[in-house]
């Protein structure tokens, strides 16, 4: 681990909120591209979500084209198995974007991750898209997660 990495860890074990950028997969972003997700609080991964808890998910992504709406749809993949993750707020342009959006232009996705006490304490992935106009992805990521008591 760098020394940089370890000082953020120990800062947010400390309770400082943080916003760690996390690793993850492309699966298929095609109207747009993702640069950064930050998800908060996250000092370790793969994130640790907590039963009841409730986390914030920051992307990063630039559009490719004009788009007047856009439509998150939230999986978890669980063995290969993708099964829906409801998200509060499915409409992306009340999630920290201002529609329409604009070719070149980058925007943060703003939305919260809530973790239901109900589900089990299982690492899985989680598999975040958000659709334009057509259900193209503006951008499709995947990351892991482990949901934890
Ligand atoms: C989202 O992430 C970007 C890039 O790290 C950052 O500049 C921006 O301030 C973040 N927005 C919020 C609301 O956390």
């Amino acid at each position: 681990m760098h020394v940089q990495t370890g000082f953020i860890v120990l800062l947010c074990l400390m309770g400082f909120t943080c916003a760690e950028p996390v690793k993850f997969k492309d699966c298929g972003s095609a109207t747009g591209k993702v640069t950064i997700v930050d998800i908060s609080p996250c000092p370790v991964q793969p994130c640790q979500l907590k039963k009841g808890g409730s986390y914030t998910v920051n992307v990063t992504f630039t559009s490719d084209e004009l788009s007047q709406t856009s439509t998150a749809v939230v999986h978890g993949v669980i063995a290969g198995v993708p099964v829906p993750f409801p998200i509060p707020n499915q409409d992306g342009c009340k999630s920290g974007i201002q529609c329409p959006i604009q070719p070149q232009q980058t925007y943060h996705y703003i939305n919260a991750l809530p973790v239901k006490t109900e589900y089990p304490a299982i690492k899985l992935v989680v598999e975040w898209e958000l659709r334009d106009d057509n259900k193209k992805d503006l951008f499709c990521i995947r990351f892991p997660v482990q949901i934890v008591s």
